[in-house]
């Protein structure tokens, strides 16, 4: 398998910590519609991890997002072409094994590349417009879990930046 990626094009879930705080966000790429056209922006979730005191995971860290229905389980088998196509309904998309990557007909200068596990989690909201081209190069199926926001109620978030989330990847 080759797969012609730069670290600097992979979308990788992130968890940025604040260091005057120690409060830690959930940031992922997302896409949303302007102007009939996909576009790519990094997202920081407002909502931070909060020591959970649930049994069997008290003391764990917790970040609670949305409300979703339908949630599903996809297995997409190795070398498929997605095509091009509008998310269906606002949701969150979690790809935990495999590798998805993500291209924009109009706009050849930026893209996404989802490595399954960590770094799989991404926000699709382009439900109108020309959409996205989702490829998935790789020889293993990928493994994907769809999570729509229920009513299409989408988290509350700062947009860190327009395109890709690059640099600001932080693993804890
Ligand atoms: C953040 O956490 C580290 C490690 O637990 C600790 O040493 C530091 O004092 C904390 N900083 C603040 C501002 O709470
Ligand atoms: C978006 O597409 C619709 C339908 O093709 C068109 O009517 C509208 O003018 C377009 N809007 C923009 C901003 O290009
Ligand atoms: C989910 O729905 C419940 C019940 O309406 C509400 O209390 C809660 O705040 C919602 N959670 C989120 C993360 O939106």
């Amino acid at each position: 398998m080759h797969i012609p990626f730069s670290i600097a094009t992979l979308s990788l879930l992130s968890l940025v910590n604040s260091q005057s705080t120690n409060t830690t966000y959930l940031v992922a790429p997302a896409l949303i519609t302007r102007n009939n056209h996909t576009v790519i922006q990094c997202w920081k979730l407002a909502s931070p991890f909060k020591g959970s005191a649930t049994p069997g995971i008290s003391g764990a860290q917790v970040a609670t997002i949305s409300n979703n229905t339908n949630f599903a389980y996809t297995i997409v088998p190795p070398r498929f072409d997605g095509g091009l196509h509008t998310a269906p309904v606002p949701q969150i998309v979690h790809f935990f094994s495999g590798f998805a990557h993500v291209t924009l007909p109009h706009d050849d200068s930026v893209g996404l590349w989802f490595v399954g596990g960590k770094g799989g989690l991404g926000f699709a909201l382009d439900t109108t417009g020309t959409g996205h081209i989702t490829t998935y190069p790789s020889d293993q199926e990928t493994l994907i879990i769809t999570a729509p926001f229920a009513d299409g109620i989408v988290p509350e978030h700062e947009v860190l930046n327009e395109g890709p989330c690059g640099g600001k990847q932080t693993f804890i």
